[in-house]
């Protein structure tokens, strides 16, 4: 199934031109690309960008071409598949050895979100060696777990819509900071994907939109994609969040996330512990939407969650244009981390979880997908 709202953020692009979201035959065959929507170009234009080296993939991941948790999961997977589909070593350990160094690479690429080492190390994870397939196997086989990644990617994030809508009715009013749609996944996303399917129901919501500095996702992504798929959104300044609030225009917000820890502890764009401290106090309930892939069981808490900072000049201009003087400081994390005591629930692809956290983050990895 493809997206509702047929935003196509990542897509597998086949040597005669296809576009693909699974591992058919088609897309298996050699020869393909990585496709994905140049976000740094919305939302003035649409524009693709074609990829198939590692410095090309680097580039994308860490200058926000694409971005978005689940979204760079399934772009670095499909780049790794990109890059070994194209390697001319002809020896299966040399080739191996070459996927796994890359591998590594496009981890760094980005710090936080845990759905890129998920993805790339789930892809190195299942090749498939042996039976004298030599090397071409193991390129087939990374292709496969790629675009499988996606196709499961595009299946949570509707599964997350499904039950994220329970928690909505008519007339709501809804914040979401950053961008958490279709461009920040494979599928519709997650905080978006609730309010997409509810809107396809026919329910009546009315979306606000934190512009979400320094790189203004909420703003150029977020109310982009909304206003595609037909949905009511305004744009506010990162500032305005409580006094709608106050007045009684928010009922419910709803985020995404880069990364989990095992007590619900929850790294998310910088901007959303304020959001969620602003809506506790309103007594607003506040949801994080996301996937099983989202998880670090392995972080006992919030504090372990690695937090990139971003350069400066994010900061002091934007578009080129200067916004603050020349040679000052500037602090610039990308991620802040929301305790998990402000969080009403989690909207995940196998359920609402409520807490205690600790114990039913638990339960919900156990739950058979
Ligand atoms: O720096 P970005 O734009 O990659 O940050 C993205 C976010 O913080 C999103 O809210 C998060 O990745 C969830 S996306 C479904």
């Amino acid at each position: 199934m493809k997206p509702t709202t047929r935003i196509d953020t990542v897509s597998w692009l086949s040597a005669d031109g296809s576009i693909h979201f699974s591992p058919s035959p088609e897309a298996l065959r050699p020869g393909g690309k990585l496709r994905i929507i140049d976000q740094r170009a919305l939302p003035a234009h649409l524009e693709y960008l074609r990829i198939d080296t590692l410095e090309e993939a680097c580039d994308a991941i860490q200058t926000l071409a694409v971005r978005g948790a689940p979204a760079i999961g399934c772009a670095a997977a499909l780049a790794l598949a990109a890059v070994t589909g194209k390697s001319g070593t002809a020896n299966q350990e040399a080739l191996l050895k070459e996927v796994m160094k890359n591998a590594r690479v496009l981890m760094e690429s980005r710090p936080t979100a845990v759905n890129l080492a998920w993805a790339l190390n789930r892809c190195t994870a299942r090749i498939v060696t042996g039976n004298g397939g030599g090397t071409e196997q193991i390129k087939e086989s990374l292709l496969r777990e790629a675009l499988s990644i996606l196709e499961e990617d595009i299946a949570l994030c509707a599964r997350i819509g499904e039950y994220g809508r329970t928690l909505l009715h008519d007339g709501m009013g809804i914040l979401t900071h950053c961008n958490a749609g279709a461009l920040a996944a494979g599928g519709d996303g997650t905080a978006l994907a609730p309010i997409y399917a509810a809107h396809a129901g026919g329910m009546k919501l009315k979306v606000f939109s934190d512009e979400t500095r320094p790189l203004l996702q909420g703003a150029r992504l977020t109310a982009w994609e909304l206003k595609q798929g037909g949905v009511d959104v305004s744009v506010i300044c990162d500032n305005m969040a409580a006094r709608l609030m106050r007045e009684g225009r928010i009922q419910a917000v709803i985020v995404g996330a880069d990364r989990i820890a095992a007590n619900g502890d929850t790294a998310n764009k910088i901007g959303t512990y304020s959001v969620a401290i602003a809506a506790r106090y309103h007594r607003i309930p506040f949801y994080v939407a996301t996937p099983y892939s989202t998880f670090d069981m392995s972080l006992s808490s919030g504090e372990q969650i690695p937090i990139e900072q971003r350069a400066p000049g994010e900061v002091t201009s934007f578009a080129g244009v200067k916004t603050a003087p020349d040679g000052v400081s500037v602090c610039n994390p990308a991620f802040d981390v929301t305790p998990h005591s402000l969080i009403r629930a989690f909207i995940t692809d196998r359920g609402i979880i409520r807490p205690p956290f600790e114990k039913n983050l638990v339960v919900f990895q156990s739950i058979q997908r």
